[in-house]
């Protein structure tokens, strides 16, 4: 462990964050979702008499309870140590900022764990509409969870004019809620809610594709019918929300997409645009496997397919989120802060007085390995290697995720010198400009990076000499 540079090898920190969110997002909106099916599926399983169907259903309450409450509860703690790992300064400035939205989260999700637990564990032992009461309060709860989070997550894309006037000041707490109920909140909360629905209806499709079709065809029919419906919503609503979302994105923050979509005659795809893709053509094929098998036979509906339903949400899912976060590169709070956790107020401070001697985020260890290597000839690749770990690790790695290695091979000294230049200049012209954070620090710390990374991917004295 390196903290306060968290140094993954291969996938790099990010990546690390985005495995553990991918199946925490699926199973988390699943839970409000399927907090919202199960009641309403008590309900019209009472009110027409249907036994069969009540089994049915409380075998998927307990595969819900085990999913969500273990599995769910526990990638969400792990978000909260990879984020604060990989990003200590930005997770710092969202806990400052939102430190009594996160409270009443948390309330949110206790009310939620319990009424999950009793709903389950009075099934069949109280009245029907008690019982059913309890569904919907577990229902809201987990919903209202949403409705906390979903703020916090939006206020990094847009945090809003308001708050970004009072950034560093001292005063942000005063525009709670402007940066609450920032620019994206209504659109980002209608397009997570109908994303939830449609999980409920993947999930239920899960449980429902297990029923034997040839004992009980009339069963199967009828539930996995009932469930399909649940993904018709996000269907027809989904584009509309996410043109809404889109709208309310600044101009900036949408020139990756801008610049993939105009270019796709030409194959030159950004990643945004990629993930918009991947997005678009999962979603298409889960409604023509639901449409074509689930609606059309349900009797053949079986738990491949349902898997591979799940399979398509879960790539569906990756995506859109990935895409998300993609737009508000190189920022990890939009016009803030840098990915890197280098806040926008501070370049100028670092590029005159110093970026290692001014960064709080060096360990005891690296600022005495630094002090030693003063004066030797080791100086500027120690400089270049925390200027690296400090700088470039959020987002790259030696040989993997984004290596720098394959990124830079075959330069020489001079031409990685040009980069970083481009980097630091930070002009809007520059290619790297839409997707790179400035490089701040002296011209010595630069030189030290340059020297650093050229070490990184210099020929071997044998290969120079085979080559003479
Ligand atoms: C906010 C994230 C982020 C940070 C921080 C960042 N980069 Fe990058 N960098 C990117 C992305 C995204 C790309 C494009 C990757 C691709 O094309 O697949 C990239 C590409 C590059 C490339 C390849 C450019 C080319 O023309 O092919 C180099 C070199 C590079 N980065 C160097 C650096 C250095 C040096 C630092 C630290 C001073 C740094 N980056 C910090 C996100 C970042």
């Amino acid at each position: 462990m390196n903290y306060p540079v968290w140094d993954v090898p291969i996938i790099g920190s990010g990546w690390v964050i985005g495995g553990i969110a991918i199946f925490h997002i699926l199973v988390s909106h699943f839970a409000i979702g399927g907090g919202f099916y199960l009641p309403m599926a008590e309900a019209k399983a009472l009110r027409e008499g249907r036994d069969d169907w009540m089994e049915v259903i409380r075998g998927h309450a307990k595969f819900f309870l085990v999913l969500t409450l273990v599995f769910g509860a526990v990638t969400g703690v792990a978000i909260w140590f990879s984020i604060g790992l990989a990003s200590p300064e930005g997770t710092s400035t969202l806990i400052h900022n939102f430190v009594f939205a996160w409270a009443i989260e948390w309330i949110f999700f206790t009310v939620e764990i319990t009424a999950s637990i009793v709903y389950y564990y009075t099934w069949g032992k109280i009245d029907d509409k008690l019982h059913i009461r309890i569904g919907w309060i577990y229902a809201v709860s987990a919903w209202l969870s949403l409705v906390v989070i979903n703020g916090i997550l939006t206020f990094m894309l847009t945090p809003g004019g308001a708050w970004l006037s009072v950034a560093g000041t001292g005063m942000e707490a005063d525009k709670f809620w402007q940066a609450w109920l920032n620019p994206t909140y209504f659109p980002s909360a209608a397009l997570r809610t109908l994303i939830c629905i449609a999980l409920a209806g993947v999930w239920a499709l899960v449980t429902a594709s297990r029923i034997d079709g040839f004992k009980h065809p009339e069963l199967k029919k009828g539930v996995i019918r009932w469930s399909a419906l649940w993904l018709l919503p996000a269907f027809v609503a989904l584009p509309f929300c996410f043109g809404w979302y889109l709208y309310m994105v600044p101009e900036s923050r949408l020139a990756l997409l801008q610049l993939g979509i105009s270019n796709i005659g030409a194959g030159t795809f950004t990643q945004v645009t990629r993930t918009g893709l991947v997005t678009v053509i999962t979603s298409a094929t889960i409604a023509a496997v639901v449409y074509f098998i689930a609606w059309r036979n349900p009797r053949d509906f079986g738990f491949g397919h349902a898997c591979a339903v799940l399979f398509l949400a879960l790539a569906a899912t990756a995506s859109t989120e990935y895409g998300r976060e993609l737009l508000r590169k190189p920022y990890v709070i939009a016009n803030h802060m840098y990915s890197n956790g280098v806040r926008k107020s501070q370049v100028e401070g670092f590029n005159q007085d110093g970026y290692l001697t001014n960064t709080i985020w060096l360990r005891a260890e690296e600022r005495a390995r630094l002090k030693q290597a003063r004066g030797s000839g080791d100086e500027s690749l120690v400089v270049g290697e925390l200027m690296f770990r400090g700088q470039c690790m959020a987002c790259h790695t030696r040989d993997g995720y984004r290596p720098m290695r394959q990124f830079l091979a075959g330069r020489d000294h001079e031409s990685i010198g040009n980069i970083l230049k481009m980097l630091h200049d930070h002009s809007e012209d520059s290619p790297y400009y839409k997707f790179m954070p400035p490089l701040v620090g002296t011209a010595d710390e630069i030189k030290g990076l340059n020297d650093f990374l050229y070490e990184l991917v210099k020929p071997a004295p044998e290969v120079v000499a085979a080559a003479q």
